[in-house]
């Protein structure tokens, strides 16, 4: 098929002189929503950003033509789904974002999201591994243990899956465990740098305090767990049903685009970051897993282990190992189902 042997903007750009378009194509697929919107702001910031590709079922040629504004040098295009929107959008990607469907409402726990956002992801999925088979996929679409399975198996489907490039996005789980350090032990959140592995959601959401160089009580570390745990309900309650978190996902998906854009647009060496991945760590138990991983131009360069750690944070992995494998299995079994 002839979009699917499209190569990227970066690897035409291989064959260019211009230093100056040294520049990605980056899509957010659901890039009206509460996220979406304030990522996209983010995203026009970046330098490492040469076309602004927002995809939504609704909006966004509004959104891409308000953004296209700003003075950055980015292009801003919008596309819904008429006139083969999502083809356009995605042709040449080397990044692709989804943020696209139903987020959480009070007393609902992500995988009850599941029934919704399973095919939405699975169809966007799709499309990818058509259009921009290459491009890196990272997924912040709740159940993320679920979605970047299914992502997986769509991939793997179509014959193009490359388990370097594709990423759950748990960034917001370390910005949380951040700040909350920060504030219970009152030093900047610089100071407060928290590993958090695992997976994204209650249980499996496994902070790493003992590793924080700081020394907390029992009662921190219960409290705090838990806090980092299950934080995202904070917001939940606090929104009382018009939804999840929008702006603080944005800013973690924002940090977690512009290292990848680092690492594979600049080159840069060293970047790492907490992502859910295809890992060896947990092989036989669990397929995929987050730890910090290193970033480099091809995606996933180095995967870490999860180190030294105690018996509270083994009894932590040991509760999300069980939870993490039915989320996978789920994923998997929805896309290979009859
Ligand atoms: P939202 O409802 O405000 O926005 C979702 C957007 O997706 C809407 O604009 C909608 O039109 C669009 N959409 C729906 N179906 C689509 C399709 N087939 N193609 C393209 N776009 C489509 O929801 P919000 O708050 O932006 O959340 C989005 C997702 O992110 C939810 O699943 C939520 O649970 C998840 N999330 C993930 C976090 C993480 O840490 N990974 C944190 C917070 C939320």
């Amino acid at each position: 098929m002839f979009a699917s042997r499209q190569i990227s903007s970066i690897a035409k750009r291989a064959f260019s002189t211009s230093a100056s378009s040294n520049a990605a194509k980056v899509a957010v697929l659901g890039a009206s929503g509460g996220i979406g919107q304030p990522l996209s702001l983010l995203l026009k910031q970046s330098k490492l950003i040469s076309h602004l590709s927002l995809y939504d079922i609704v909006n966004t040629p509004g959104v891409a033509a308000d953004l296209s504004h700003i003075n950055s040098n980015s292009k801003v295009t919008g596309h819904i789904p008429d006139n083969d929107g999502i083809k356009e959008a995605l042709v040449g990607c080397d990044i692709v974002v989804i943020p696209a469907g139903v987020p959480r409402k009070p007393g609902m726990t992500r995988d009850d999201l599941f029934n919704t956002n399973a095919s939405i992801v699975r169809d966007l999925a799709s499309a990818c591994a058509e259009y921009c088979p290459k491009a890196h996929i990272l997924v912040i679409a709740n159940p993320v243990n679920s979605t970047v399975p299914i992502v997986a198996e769509v991939f793997k489907k179509a014959g193009v899956y490359d388990a370097k490039r594709l990423f759950g996005v748990t960034t917001l789980d370390v910005v949380r465990a951040s700040r909350f350090v920060s504030e219970v032990k009152k030093v900047t959140t610089e100071e407060a740098n928290i590993t958090v592995i695992g997976g994204h959601s209650g249980v499996t959401i496994v902070p790493l305090l003992s590793q924080s160089g700081f020394k907390f009580t029992e009662d921190e570390v219960k409290a705090l767990t838990k806090r980092i745990q299950f934080g995202g309900d904070e917001v939940v309650t606090a929104k009382n049903g018009t939804g999840s978190a929008t702006l603080s996902m944005a800013f973690a998906g924002a940090r977690f685009t512009n290292s990848l854009l680092e690492a594979v647009v600049s080159g840069k060496k060293g970047i790492v970051e907490p992502t859910f991945v295809e890992s060896p760590v947990f092989e036989k138990d669990v397929q995929f897993f987050a730890t910090n991983v290193e970033l480099g131009p091809n995606g996933v360069e180095k995967i870490h282990p999860v180190g030294k750690i105690n018996q509270f944070e083994q009894g932590l992995i040991d509760a999300a190992i069980p939870e993490l494998k039915n989320n996978i299995a789920k994923g998997k079994a929805f896309v290979n189902k009859a």
